[in-house]
């Protein structure tokens, strides 16, 4: 940044250097001082009206709101004079004059704003006596969000969330002065596609996550960053796991999503399909373990079976009618690594030519101009560069309907979803082995000869490569369930039976992918960081 555009000034003593334009709360938090508030929010509009922010700067006769006074050349600020911490008390005392006693039995309770700075800025003595005032509690006012107006401390932030962002006007202060309050307008309801957003943007317990309320108390999570695998816009997002023990799982599950920042791809948001699409992970359909073999095999067992079985399958395929008869259908589901793996194995160790990775969808696509994209795969980029240039699906079925396909190695889809089943049925049918690889069952895996249960995106490290090109890290929040494994493990234990080794490493099978194709080069995991970062402009495979 130009130095003209960088203003300098001074905050609790500290040297801090901010762009032009900067408000004095950001400016501070970038210095790693953090100035309590509640109405300011970076992603919405400035209304300054909660005036908990407020803070002494010299010059100025009287305390000024940080969120809304930008930093200039030489200002001194302080945010912890006798004035300001006594500002600060004297507007938590006013905001929880009316506030229920609900700590106990509130969902926020550990990620509670009001909770926190009162043990850091409160802590007087209540001088209210009077009856507190009643308001409606735990009112569901959409599918997503429940509303308690007791709670609620009129910041607004939900308000302009429904204006400025998801643009649909659902919420509007009720009322004026001491009488005011937060309501859905007559005849509507929360329900546009970004409002669990609203949970995550209520400071205090008045707008809470019908999903997640009471599921887990907020101190018992563990927080892994991932990326959303619903579609291919690869928002950001904190994997929030159960970190104790669950003996319904034997090991600890995933209890919700949020949104994590990043300016360049979603801001601070996700969408409620993203959002609560977690829930897939433990649904009763995951594939948790390979089928028994013949020989009744199981647990490890069964996947040194099932491995045989597959790796014997293509060989004699490939020796008895030529490369040309093994057919494979990747999955833009997959990560990077994966996907080269795929090609690794059956492109360049075994002279398969025919991979596919694009399926019909299931439903028409539903785009908007805020975040969902029209394709619902985390990964069709990586899958464009990554495997060699293909027919489509429709070609690879057509082959199999015709008999020409010996062995079908199917990743992930339901081809049932785009075509018609009975098709699907009748061109599978004539496939002497099908090979599914995936983490549902579904009407297309239930055709399979051999089923490989795959661990899904929060179960394994890898990385995406989103509708703008940018590869970010994918991580592992909790372990695969059953005896799951990541498609790059199964993939590396089929190629060491195929006699072409592998890497299992997701960190050492992405180097290998910077040092082998262009447009990634020079990248690493370290490299990418939480943001990610682009592919080279203009590069090819
Ligand atoms: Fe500054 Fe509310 S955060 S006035």
């Amino acid at each position: 940044m130009p130095e003209k555009d960088l203003i300098h000034l001074t905050i609790d003593g500290q040297r801090v250097e901010a762009p032009r334009g900067t408000v004095v709360l950001e400016a501070a938090r970038a210095a790693g001082i953090r100035i309590p508030h509640y109405c300011y929010h970076p992603g919405l509009s400035r209304v300054g009206s909660c005036r908990l922010c407020l803070v002494e700067i010299e010059k100025s006769p009287k305390l000024q709101p940080s969120c809304s006074t930008p930093v200039s050349e030489g200002m001194v600020v302080r945010t912890g004079t006798p004035q300001a911490l006594e500002n600060r008390r004297s507007v938590l005392e006013f905001l929880l004059a009316n506030h229920p006693l609900d700590c106990p039995v509130c969902d926020q309770a550990g990620e509670c704003e009001l909770q926190n700075y009162y043990m850091a800025h409160g802590r007087y003595d209540a001088r209210y006596n009077d009856n507190k005032s009643k308001r409606k509690k735990a009112t569901p006012i959409g599918p997503r969000i429940i509303l308690d107006q007791e709670r609620c401390i009129l910041c607004t932030r939900c308000v302009r969330f429904t204006r400025e962002i998801s643009r649909t006007f659902e919420l509007g202060v009720i009322e004026r002065g001491h009488r005011s309050f937060i309501d859905i307008f007559p005849g509507r309801e929360l329900e546009n596609r970004y409002s669990g957003n609203i949970a995550d943007i209520c400071p205090v317990g008045a707008m809470t996550d019908r999903d997640f309320r009471f599921q887990c108390r907020v101190w018992f999570l563990g927080s892994a960053d991932s990326v959303c695998p619903g579609c291919s816009r690869g928002c950001n997002i904190e994997i929030h796991y159960n970190n104790r023990f669950n003996p319904r799982y034997h090991t600890r599950r995933v209890e919700r999503l949020k949104p994590r920042y990043n300016g360049r791809v979603n801001s601070y948001w996700m969408c409620d399909e993203g959002r609560y699409a977690y829930h897939a992970i433990d649904a009763p359909n995951r594939l948790s373990r390979p089928d028994p073999g013949p020989d009744g095999a199981s647990g490890e067992d069964a996947w040194s079976s099932a491995i045989g079985r597959v790796a014997a399958s293509i060989k004699d395929a490939v020796a008895g009618y030529g490369a040309e008869s093994v057919a494979v259908v990747a999955s833009p589901q997959m990560t990077n690594e994966e996907l080269f793996a795929v090609r690794r194995l059956f492109f360049d160790a075994l002279g398969i030519g025919t991979i596919a990775f694009r399926a019909p969808a299931r439903e028409e696509p539903r785009s908007d101009d805020l975040l969902i994209t029209a394709d619902r795969h985390p990964n069709s980029r990586g899958a464009e560069i990554l495997l060699p240039p293909g027919g489509g699906v429709g070609d690879l079925l057509r082959a199999c309907s015709e008999g020409r396909i010996r062995v079908l190695y199917l990743f992930h889809h339901d081809l049932t979803a785009g075509y018609d089943p009975g098709f699907i049925r009748s061109a599978l049918g004539r496939v002497p082995q099908v090979i599914f690889q995936g983490s549902w069952s579904h009407p297309t895996a239930e055709l399979a000869s051999v089923r490989l249960p795959a661990a899904v995106y929060a179960e394994k490290e890898g990385t995406f490569t989103n509708i703008q090109g940018r590869v970010q890290r994918i991580r592992a929040a909790v372990p695969p369930v059953g005896h799951s494994m990541p498609d790059l493990a199964i993939l590396a234990r089929l190629g060491a039976e195929l006699g072409a080794p592998l890497g299992s490493d997701p960190e050492a099978v992405f180097d290998e992918i910077a040092g082998s194709v262009d447009a990634f080069s020079g990248m690493t995991y370290a490299s990418l960081g939480g943001g990610g970062a682009l592919l080279k402009q203009g590069a090819g495979a």
